[in-house]
């Protein structure tokens, strides 16, 4: 039996000697497969991806995209959000146990009790949610589009944000607003340390620090730009800065160094490590071999409860229409 769905991805050892790139762009022109990638993959996944983006722009890919399968390299929920989007396309995932600890900090029965505890508030969820949880928000929103969303809505309307309380502190501080926030947040960019960053600004006094939002408050204090994957990595090419202390996942060094071969991008270190760079376990769990797997037997495959779809696709769909207008 090919299918291991107790490990989350299938066990096949790849025939020696073959061309991985090679193979898997021959699966995918055969399948009429499309391989959605996200900034935090390895460099071979992004390199091979027939669009790499962040969360926003992949969910926009994915409603757009004619293929009949969609592989998504980046995490369950990211899969997720595609399939709800295209319930009648195959959508894959090469590691299903690719999970993201923010998504999980937020389970659907604490959410509901939560909604229920609080009435008479809008109720506007990350995009790093369960299907479930989506299926209890009326509009979702990712890092690239939060604050504008938030600003869309009447000043006095009372929000309840979930799930990463950074991101939720951070866009109350730029909107002025008081949203009340769930508690949780994700085990990568709580890890970045400000001690080491201001460390490392000693040795490149030079550099720009840009964070992701997901980071601690002390953290983005000190950043010069703070953004979505997409827009921190926009700020790079564009700045005239030739050094960047890069608070979020590594993986995002790998397009911002094809973009700026001639800048310098340095990892911020998370806190209680050795290490220099900080990645995350979940979205490192996909592999080349998985990939290759993923495509040749079409499994694992991403399903999502019909219901639970019906209810959430609606404030997918509702962050995507305000996003088009504001031209995100
Ligand atoms: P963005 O790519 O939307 O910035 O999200 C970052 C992230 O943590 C994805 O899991
Ligand atoms: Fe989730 Fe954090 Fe990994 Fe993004 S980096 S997938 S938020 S655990």
């Amino acid at each position: 039996m090919l299918k291991n769905e107790s490990i989350g991805y299938l066990d096949v050892s790849v025939p020696a000697g073959i061309s991985l790139e090679k193979e898997i762009d021959a699966l995918r022109k055969e399948k009429n497969a499309v391989i959605l990638a996200h900034y935090y993959q390895t460099g071979a996944i992004q390199d091979i991806a027939d669009f790499v983006g962040d969360s926003l722009a992949l969910a926009q890919w994915a409603e757009k995209t004619t293929a009949d399968v969609l592989v998504m390299c980046g995490v369950h929920f990211m899969g997720e959000t595609a399939k709800i989007l295209c319930p009648d396309k195959k959508v894959l995932v090469p590691d299903l146990n690719a999970g993201c600890s923010l998504a999980d900090s937020c389970q659907a029965c604490d959410f509901e009790k939560f909604i229920r505890e609080h009435p008479g508030h809008t109720v506007i969820s990350y995009v790093n949610t369960s299907a479930a949880v989506k299926a209890l928000t009326d509009i979702v929103v990712t890092s690239t589009n939060a604050r504008q969303i938030v600003e869309s809505l009447p000043a006095d309307e009372k929000i309840i944000f979930g799930p990463d309380r950074n991101l939720g502190n951070y866009i109350n501080s730029l909107t002025g607003r008081n949203m009340l926030l769930w508690d949780g947040a994700c085990h990568v960019h709580e890890e970045f340390s400000l001690e080491k960053i201001l460390e490392l600004k000693k040795h490149y006094p030079e550099a720009a620090v840009v964070a992701h939002p997901e980071c601690r408050k002390p953290v983005l204090t000190v950043a010069d730009f703070v953004g979505s994957t997409a827009a921190l990595l926009n700020y790079t090419v564009k700045s005239e800065k030739k050094q960047f202390i890069v608070a979020t996942e590594s993986g995002v060094i790998h397009e911002m160094s094809k973009r700026s071969p001639e800048k310098t991008f340095i990892p911020a270190p998370p806190n209680d490590s050795t290490c220099a760079c900080n990645e995350c376990s979940f979205m490192r769990l996909n592999t080349m071999q998985k990939l290759y797997n993923c495509l040749k037997y079409e499994i694992p495959e991403i399903y999502v409860d019909e219901a639970i779809r019906q209810k959430a696709v609606k404030p997918i769909r509702r962050m995507l229409e305000i996003s088009e207008k504001l031209n995100l």
